[in-house]
């Protein structure tokens, strides 16, 4: 006999081979004769169907137990392939009445099942939606490995806040030997370590600008960190976020485009992967968004405002509100849609000043569900401009890249956990990942 995971055993569907699989008991329907049992191992959205003689079920056999079961791989009078076991062990039982916190009869709901970090990979509904985070990162970096990106790691622990809003995390040591000893070289306990206030990144884009001066186009996929103090659907502390840093890149428009081609490529290639389990997370909305045909929509900052302004939203002075980001989507009949030219003071230090300087060369993208999914802009590339606006000397390193060989450069921020929201129509942010951080919530 074979073993096999469930997704070979039915893509190669061997009928008449005996084989082997191990996984859990998602559904239990018990007959007179015979015993249907429904399996999963989790990797696929398929379920396979166990059909059981009486004698060979045990009371612990129940829904959420672990078991391996042998038996010849046959097809159902409906065409279905099933196994016909010869042997069945349970390998873990699982008690309801112990606390168990799911039960086939109840479509338990996303906040429920959150409740339950470590067991809610078992749902349909989370799993489904990490096999499709697993595929999105496969074809993010096949993406840019075919448009020959190379790709980067850069480093988690920083001495800058890239963004420049406060929301960054010290690091410290926690051991007090190691604290005491340093600090006799240094007084101030921020700097004992490495001899700076030290951060976990919120953003890998300086040092991607510096590898982008010498390797042409990079991007990385990795874990950024943001002390915002919020707990809404859209934020997390920990999230995954691929920047991508386009070398000679001169106008937004380039920009644009590199962003709308690989959003698009992602829909498509998830579609034709993980058809399954966008169908189990949700058969209705997980159709494909009408705009994948469509071209993005561009509208400066100064139009978005005069259209809010003419729908009558409240006018918040500065910026774009989460509220207004959602209105200006479906003004575009949900089609995304790059906000650009952002005023200065409202973006980051790097930014590369418009032609009306009171402007940065900036891009938002927004789209349905998370409205802002990437921030994104041209890189001030005039020395002097930069130099004036460079929030630490700290940053000198970076002011430096402008002086040696310089290039006009250009990128973005998309969050992975942001994309996957819209790619599967998710409400709630932390139900992208397996174990969410936001504040007072990182027991797990
Ligand atoms: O707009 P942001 O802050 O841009 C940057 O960090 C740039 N340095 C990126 C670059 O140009 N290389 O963040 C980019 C994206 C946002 O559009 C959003 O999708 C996501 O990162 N993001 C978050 N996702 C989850 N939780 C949070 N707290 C997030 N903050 C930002
Ligand atoms: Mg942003």
């Amino acid at each position: 006999r074979r073993y096999s995971v469930i997704a070979s055993v039915i893509k190669e569907a061997n009928v008449g081979e005996v084989t082997e699989v191990k996984g859990w008991v998602k559904n239990l329907r018990v007959q007179k004769e015979l015993v249907f049992a429904d399996i999963s191992d989790g990797s696929c959205a398929k379920k396979l169907q166990i059909v059981i003689p009486k004698h060979l079920k045990t009371d612990e056999l129940t829904y959420g137990s672990s078991v391996r079961v042998i038996g010849k791989l046959s097809k159902s009078p409906r065409g279905q392939l099933e196994l016909a076991a010869e042997d069945v062990k349970v390998l873990g039982e699982c008690v309801v009445l112990d606390g168990y916190p799911f039960n086939p009869r109840t479509t338990h709901s996303a906040e429920y099942i959150r409740q339950y970090l470590h067991l809610r990979c078992r749902t349909n509904y989370i799993s489904a939606l990490l096999r499709i985070r697993n595929a999105v990162s496969k074809h993010i970096h096949n993406y840019f490995d075919t448009k020959n990106y190379l790709h980067i790691h850069t480093p988690i622990l920083t001495s800058n806040d890239c963004e420049g809003a406060g929301e960054v995390f010290k690091v410290l040591p926690d051991n007090k030997d190691t604290i005491k000893a340093m600090m006799q070289q240094d007084k101030n306990v921020d700097n004992v370590y490495f001899g700076s206030k030290t951060f976990l990144t919120v953003s890998g884009q300086l040092h991607l600008e510096a590898m982008c001066r010498g390797l042409g186009n990079v991007y990385t996929l990795g874990p950024t960190f943001r002390a915002e103090n919020s707990r809404s659907r859209l934020h997390l502390s920990e999230f995954y976020m691929l920047e991508a840093e386009l070398a000679f890149c001169e106008n937004l428009e380039d920009l644009q485009s590199s962003i709308e081609d690989l959003l698009k490529y992602i829909f498509i290639e998830t579609r034709n992967t993980n058809e399954d389990d966008l169908y189990l997370i949700d058969k209705e909305k997980n159709k494909p968004p009408t705009w994948l045909d469509k071209k993005f929509i561009t509208i400066t900052y100064t139009e978005a405002k005069d259209i809010l302004k003419r729908k009558g939203l409240p006018d918040t002075e500065d910026g774009i509100n989460k509220e207004q980001e959602l209105a200006l989507v479906a003004h575009c009949d949900n089609v995304p849609v790059f906000i650009v030219r952002w005023p200065k003071e409202q973006k980051s230090f790097y930014m590369k000043e418009s032609q009306d300087n009171t402007k940065v060369e900036a891009l938002d993208l927004l789209a349905p569900i998370t409205g802002e999914i990437v921030g994104g802009s041209l890189r001030e590339d005039d020395y002097k401009k930069l130099k004036l606006k460079l929030p630490s000397e700290a940053l000198n390193w970076y002011l430096e890249l402008r002086k040696f060989g310089n290039i006009p450069t250009g990128g973005y921020g998309l969050g992975l956990e942001r994309l996957l929201q819209v790619l599967c129509s998710v409400p709630n942010i932390k139900d992208t990942l397996p174990f969410p951080r936001w504040p007072h919530n990182c027991d797990m």
